[in-house]
């Protein structure tokens, strides 16, 4: 790592926005079996709730706090200062402890939920943020709906959070509004004109399914934070996924240079599939990473390549991320080179014009049929061989 290398703080928040999708409802017990799995991975941050929001989450805040070891415990509270100090209540036990205060900037959400005008979120902005403070110096604070903000008002509300005590300043593109250019400039706009001591952070939903651009247009810009959900979960799109940022990071670092991230990706399968299980939510099975497709090869060319070199069609190392190699799928695009590779996988030997006829024969078969078994084949070869 060279002298000015920079880490990435990777800050999820599966347990709190991954787990506002709709459907999904954790209890204590099976938040803590993600945290343990995230600190596994690794992660900087662990938003494990927001403890205002029900006694359960009060409850699972608390006990991700007293149990887990390594990461920084996070939970998020509105600016009211009995929320706040409720939000401490919970984490009070963790080795490190952030407060996570946010109010809407946006005229839209001020207008319609807040009631507020612009004065008063500046009042309630400087107010929620200085009581954070007198419980943790961790203090991270978010404009809500930034991205609909008027940049002046955005840039006045970030300066007083960091002139209360912020040292944080997340950026959230709360309705996934952003397009990589725009966001990463606006992060450079608030890097140049909010003065004072902090990091910047992107939060960005996946509403255009531009969540993990958005975040690496972010880091690109200045951002060393960002905040990411297990299997891009969050309210209606998502989040930006962990494994994408984490993986384009790692992959591409030639465009990020000097910036890593600490994350063990050996873990993030494993994380993957506990947290698809314990939420109920199926993986897409063409998910970038951790889908069940992401090294998997059905066409006849793309698998003559990858037998003879898998960088032909793949840039990750599937063990890089605790997914199996390369795997071969038969079916009516595969070639000779893969049919005959399964079969002597499967410890079958035929060659020359049985060969050529059996693969005929799967052929018309795969026309008809999604899923070859490994029964199929053995049919096709018997026939072929004449040993039926
Ligand atoms: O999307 C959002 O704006 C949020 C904030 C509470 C950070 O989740
Ligand atoms: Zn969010």
């Amino acid at each position: 790592m060279s002298q000015d290398a920079e880490k990435l703080i990777i800050f999820d928040t599966t347990l709190r926005d991954g787990e506002q999708s709709p459907g999904i409802s954790l209890d204590a017990t099976e938040k803590l079996e993600i945290a343990e799995q995230l600190a596994r991975l690794n992660v900087d941050y662990i938003e494990a709730g927001f403890p205002v929001s029900s006694q359960g989450d009060f409850e699972a805040v608390s006990l991700i706090a007293s149990r887990i070891q390594g990461p920084v415990i996070a939970a998020l509270s509105r600016t009211h200062l009995s929320d706040v100090d409720r939000c401490w209540e919970a984490l009070k036990h963790a080795q490190q402890a952030r407060i996570h205060v946010f109010i809407s900037t946006s005229p839209v959400h001020m207008e319609n939920m807040l009631k507020m005008n612009e004065a008063q979120v500046l009042s309630e902005t400087r107010s929620g943020v200085a009581r954070a403070k007198e419980h943790t110096n961790d203090v991270e604070f978010s404009p809500q709906d930034a991205t609909r903000t008027p940049l002046d008002f955005m840039i006045e509300v970030l300066q007083a959070a960091v002139d209360s005590g912020a040292n944080t300043l997340n950026v959230p593109d709360t309705v996934g509004y952003g397009i990589p250019w725009d966001f990463g400039a606006l992060i450079a706009y608030v890097r140049k004109n909010v003065s004072g001591d902090y990091v910047i952070s992107t939060h960005c939903h996946n509403d255009l399914g531009l969540a993990t651009a958005n975040s690496l247009a972010g880091v690109a810009a200045g951002a060393r934070q960002v905040e990411v959900c297990v299997n891009g979960l969050g309210e209606r799109a998502g989040n930006a996924a962990l494994e994408e940022v984490v993986m384009a990071l790692k992959i591409r670092g030639d465009q990020f240079p000097g910036i890593y991230s600490q994350v063990k990706t050996e873990e993030i399968a494993r994380t993957s599939r506990l947290v698809s299980r314990l939420t109920g939510y199926p993986l897409q099975y063409n998910k970038a990473v951790v889908g069940r497709n992401a090294f998997t090869h059905e066409s006849g060319i793309h698998q003559h390549g990858v037998l003879k070199d898998r960088s032909t069609y793949e840039i990750i190392d599937a063990e890089s991320v605790g997914q199996k190699g390369s795997q071969i799928v038969l079916g009516k695009h595969s070639g000779r080179h893969a049919f005959a590779d399964t079969l002597s996988k499967m410890g079958i030997t035929i060659v020359g014009d049985a060969l050529n006829a059996a693969f005929a024969r799967f052929k018309e078969l795969a026309d008809r049929k999604l899923d070859i078994t490994e029964a199929d084949l053995e049919a096709i070869v018997a026939e072929e061989l004449g040993t039926v």
